[in-house]
């Protein structure tokens, strides 16, 4: 399966592609975290994606396809993958189609997950990330067993610098501005699927599923 999730920061994109990749195998690639990869690198690509994203702002779409282009092909994304983060702009999607068409390859659907506003901001600020295996985590909601620890590595759990209220509401305006016009862009090439991604995990990956099998994905 090729897919592309897409939706706001904090619908839940990332949360639902590990569980399909873990089920199904096609690797994720979500551009944040290799994005976040290179800054905790300190690689000229993450030094220069740094201030962009601590402001909520998107990176350059040449910096970013470039390294999705690289990803692509790897020889894991042979049989398929999902995409999550990326396409963001319509000049991405647009590059997207292109670098699949190299390889003779097309994209089979993209699901459009949505939540509301209130939803998203409450998943987002009690988000808490593991830097080491990037494992996620929600206060509330997916709560690791010993408060502020890896469940997977032992590792000190961090809240995510783009995840505080002020650059939350910077990353909904960019959203907003740049990539919900993705939605009415896949809608008119017909591969649009629209995801609710409200209630808990379980609930929306059972929609998910069921959706993915109506596709005759799985
Ligand atoms: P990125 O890392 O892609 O952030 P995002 O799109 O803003 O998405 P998130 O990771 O915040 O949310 P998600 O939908 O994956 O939610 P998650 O599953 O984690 O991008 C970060 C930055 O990098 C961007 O701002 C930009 O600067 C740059 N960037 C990245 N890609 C780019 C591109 N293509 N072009 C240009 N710049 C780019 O869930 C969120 C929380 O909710 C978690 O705590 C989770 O446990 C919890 N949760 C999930 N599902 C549920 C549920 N059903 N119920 C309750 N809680 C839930």
């Amino acid at each position: 399966m090729r897919l592309v999730f897409l939706g706001a920061p904090g619908v839940g994109k990332g949360t639902q592609a590990d569980r399909v990749t873990a089920q199904f195998g096609p690797p994720k690639i979500s551009t944040g975290d290799l994005l976040r990869e290179a800054v905790r690198n300190k690689t000229p690509l993450g030094l220069e994606a740094k201030s962009c994203m601590d402001q909520g702002k998107l990176v350059p779409d040449s910096v970013v396809i470039g390294m999705v282009r690289a990803k692509l092909a790897e020889p894991m994304c042979a049989k398929g993958f999902i995409l999550d983060g990326f396409p963001r702009t319509v000049p991405q999607a647009e590059e997207l189609t292109k670098m699949l068409a190299e390889g003779h390859m097309k994209l089979d659907r993209v699901i459009n997950f949505r939540v509301s506003r209130q939803d998203v901001v409450t998943r987002l600020s009690g988000r808490r990330s593991c830097p080491k295996c990037q494992a996620v985590y929600h206060v509330d909601f997916a709560a690791p067993k010993k408060p502020g620890i890896c469940d997977r590595c032992g590792g000190e759990l961090i809240q995510r610098s783009d995840d505080k209220p002020e650059t939350i509401e910077a990353r909904l305006k960019v959203y907003d501005e740049q990539t919900a016009p993705l939605i009415a862009y896949y809608q008119q090439k017909q591969m649009l699927t629209e995801l609710d991604g409200s209630g808990g995990m379980d609930d929306v990956y059972g929609r998910l599923t069921r959706t993915l099998a109506g596709l005759g994905m799985t």
